[in-house]
This record gives structure tokens, C-alpha cells and sequence, in this order.
């Protein structure tokens, strides 16, 4: 009955991609359960470098069943797209399921998206997919669900309808018309493949679940970025932690076994918003370079710091993390010392928690511990005896921060330099 999720514990692109990779060689399904194609997964398989956005990780090995579920937010454009590409790339996209439940973007949330950002004091940086106005209007219950790509005369009338709807509101912004029927012409193009992948997801993943399969979510995004737990407003719109699994999925919290938790060896935020420990100097601009941090979705650079274990322990605890993948080591092989900031100081006072709020956040001061460097590569490392000793004495103090145990490491894109924390 094991069904393991695996989240992010900073703010996304801690390589969850590459990791679920690794897991899936023991996994039967693979369940995305949260987001859409906001998401940007790098999978490296020998010398080729593969990007997904919305379909799950496991689509690689064709025996893994991949869940599109039903916490999504779909594009059916985009994912028509991302399969096509998948299938030129000679993978069959036989085994993806789309959850009836989830929820579509279209145009209209695309265009609101860049709409809301223009006119926002307080820009987000979003990644400009139409995810938080198709989160809205799941919410306020006027959204499109995948079911209806299996009913095109009714897809047709509620994307009418709900085009009409925006058009008066991006008549009243200034903003150019929807092309209703040319836009209704290529939704309906993507529907025609969508639809025989439309299922009830919820009954196939705790099938699943009771004939003893190994299931396996995909959290997308990260912690920091969960709609409750992260630097809101500064946030993506959906539950990014582990309990998102449940609800996003349809799984009893019963059901879980593990929560894997990938960080990174040290942090990155693409995007607006507080980032204590981030650096503007030439070791944020090296990390950029050696750790390739630049969006897999948008392209935009990274921005860059140390390793935050304030936010880092509030995000393991809050998804209940037991197993901790520390990715990228490598990406710190270069440095004489490496910092990892152990408190906050907000306004003069010293704490140890995670503050709820943005301004504190802003103020707050990393009080750093400062650890010697290893100056050697660690990229030829296949077990946690192979690293240099001040490489170990690195993850060991993470981990006790952190207040979790270290399963994996890895020091590379490819799949042979991730490696079990205990291997011999
Ligand atoms: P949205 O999810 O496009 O609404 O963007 C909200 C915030 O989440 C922005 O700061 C984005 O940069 C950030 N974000 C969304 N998806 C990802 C991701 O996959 N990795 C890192 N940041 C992301």
C-alpha cells in the first residue's frame, strides 16, 4: 500500500524532476496532484535534457501509469502540445490519465493574468499561465472542468459564455477582445485528443492504492510558494505541501507512507517577493551560473542565496517530512566557505520561526553560521563516503537544522549521480 509524496521545500526548482525520476524506477503510478503548467520539471536522461510541464515525471518509463489529477489547473492547449513533443521524442503518451475533476485554463485566464500583474502594486512575477485566475474561478464555481473535453457542444457553450463574461472585462481595462471562435476552434482541436485520457482519476489512484501499488505525488512548486504556508501574496495559488496530496488526489492521509522533501544546497526564488538570504554579490551570480538557475518554464534568472534553514525546517515540518533529497551539492564545490543562515533577526529581535508576515520577512536579518568549504568536486560521487569530509559535515548540519534525515544526495543533472545517503 505505499504511497509516498514528494514535495518541494523551498521555492520550486529544487530538482524535484530529476529526483522523481530516480523513484520512479520503483513506482507503478505517478500522480501530480497541484498547479499546472507553471511548473517546469528537468529530467536528464543520459545526454538529453527533457522539460515538463504538466505531464507527470514517470511519462519516461512507460510502465509507470501518469496521473494528470484532479487539483490541477489544465491547459488543454499546452498539454497537447507537451504530449506531441513527448511522442516526437519517441515516448508513447498511452499510459497518462487526465483527472475529470481538474479544472481548464483558457485564453481569458492567460490574458487576466498579465491584466492583474500590469495593473498590481504588488507584482507577483507569475509565470503568466492563467493559474491564479483559473484557481479563482474554480472557486467561485464558474470554472471548466476536464469532463466537459468529452462533451464538445457544452465546452463550447460554457466557453462562450465565460469569454463573454472576460471580454467586458478586458473591454473596461482597454485591453483588445477575445477572438472567441478562434480560440473555441483550437480548444476543440485539443479536446478530440484530450478526451479518451479523460477518466475518474480518483477511483484509479486508490485502485491503485488497494491492490498494493507503489504510488508516488508530485508535488510541483514548493513550500514557500503554498497558498497558506508561503510568503503570501507572494505565492503560487494552490497547496503546494503534502496534505494538497490528499485533497488534489483523492487519497485518504492514511494512505501515506513517506513525504519526500527535495531542497537544494542552497536557495533560489524566481519571482517577486522576500528571500532573506539572498545574495547580489559575485557568489549569487557564480551559484546562478554553476547551478544553471535560470526558469525552465520562463527563462527568467534565478535569484540566488544561502541555504535558509529557518524557512527550510518550517517547510519540513509543516509537510511532515521524513526523507530529505539534498540536490546540487556540487554547485558548491568552488567556495572557500559556505554560509547557512540559522535564525532571523526582525527588528531587532532574534528567532528561530518562520514569520507570517511579508514585512517581516523583509526585515528580517539571516544570522549566519559560516562552514569551511571543500574546494574539490564532488560530481564523481557515488555514495556519501565518496564526498570530501567538509561536504558530509555540510549535509549533516542541514539535516540537523532541519530536523530531518538525509535519503539522498546528488551532485549532478544525470541520473547515475543521485545516490542513496547509505549506499555502500
Ligand atoms: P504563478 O504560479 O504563475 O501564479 O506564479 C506565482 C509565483 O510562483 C511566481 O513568483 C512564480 O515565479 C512562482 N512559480 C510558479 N511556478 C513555479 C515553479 O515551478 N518554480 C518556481 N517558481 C514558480
Amino acid at each position: 500500500m505505499p504511497v509516498d509524496i514528494l514535495v518541494g521545500t523551498q521555492w520550486g526548482d529544487e530538482g524535484k524532476g530529476k529526483l522523481i525520476d530516480v523513484l520512479t524506477r520503483d513506482v507503478d503510478m505517478v500522480v501530480r496532484f497541484q498547479g499546472g503548467n507553471n511548473a517546469g520539471h528537468t529530467v536528464e536522461i543520459g545526454d538529453k535534457r527533457y522539460v515538463l510541464h504538466l505531464v507527470p515525471s514517470g511519462i519516461f518509463r512507460p510502465e509507470v501509469t501518469c496521473v494528470i489529477g484532479n487539483g490541477l489547473v489544465v491547459d488543454p492547449v499546452a498539454l497537447d502540445e507537451e504530449l506531441r513533443g513527448i511522442e516526437e521524442k519517441g515516448f508513447s503518451t498511452d499510459n497518462v490519465q487526465l483527472s475529470n475533476r481538474a479544472q481548464m485554463i483558457f485564453i481569458y485566464h492567460r490574458v487576466a493574468d498579465s491584466l492583474n500583474e500590469s495593473g498590481a502594486t504588488k507584482k507577483i512575477g507569475t509565470t503568466g499561465r492563467g493559474i491564479g485566475p483559473a484557481y479563482m474561478d474554480k472557486m467561485r464555481r464558474t470554472g471548466i472542468r476536464a469532463i466537459d473535453l468529452k462533451f464538445p457542444e457544452k465546452l463550447a457553450e460554457q466557453f462562450r459564455t465565460e469569454c463573454a463574461r472576460y471580454n467586458k472585462i478586458f473591454a473596461e481595462a482597454g485591453i483588445q477582445q477575445l477572438d472567441v471562435e478562434a480560440e473555441l476552434t483550437k480548444v476543440l482541436e485539443a479536446a478530440k485528443r484530450l478526451a479518451p485520457m479523460v477518466c475518474d482519476t480518483v477511483y484509479s489512484v486508490n485502485r491503485a492504492v488497494k491492490e498494493g501499488k507503489n504510488v508516488l505525488f508530485e508535488g510541483a512548486q514548493g513550500a514557500l510558494l503554498d497558498i497558506d504556508h508561503g510568503t503570501y501574496p507572494f505565492v503560487t495559488s494552490s497547496n503546494t505541501t503534502s496534505g494538497g496530496a490528499c485533497t488534489g488526489g483523492g487519497v485518504p492521509p492514511q494512505s501515506i507512507r513517506d513525504v519526500w522533501g527535495v531542497i537544494k544546497a542552497y536557495t533560489t526564488r524566481v519571482g517577486e517577493g522576500p528571500f532573506p538570504t539572498e545574495l547580489f554579490d559575485a557568489t549569487g551570480e557564480k551559484l546562478r551560473q554553476i547551478g544553471r538557475e535560470f526558469g525552465a518554464t520562463t527563462g527568467r534568472p534565478r535569484r540566488c542565496g544561502w541555504f535558509d534553514a529557518v524557512a527550510s525546517r518550517y517547510a519540513c515540518m509543516v509537510n511532515g517530512i521524513n526523507k530529505l533529497a539534498v540536490t546540487k551539492l556540487d554547485c558548491l564545490d568552488d567556495l572557500d566557505e559556505i554560509a547557512i543562515c540559522v535564525a532571523y533577526k526582525v527588528n531587532g529581535v532574534l528567532t528561530t520561526e518562520f514569520p507570517a508576515s511579508v514585512a517581516e520577512l523583509e526585515a528580517a536579518e539571516p544570522v549566519y553560521e559560516y562552514l569551511p568549504g571543500w574546494k574539490c568536486s564532488t560530481s564523481e560521487a557515488r555514495k556519501a563516503a565518496d564526498l570530501p569530509e567538509n561536504a558530509r559535515k555540510y549535509l549533516a548540519r542541514m539535516a540537523e537544522l532541519v530536523d530531518s534525515e538525509i535519503a539522498i544526495i546528488s551532485v549532478g543533472p544525470r541520473r547515475d549521480q543521485t545516490f542513496a545517503a547509505d549506499a555502500e
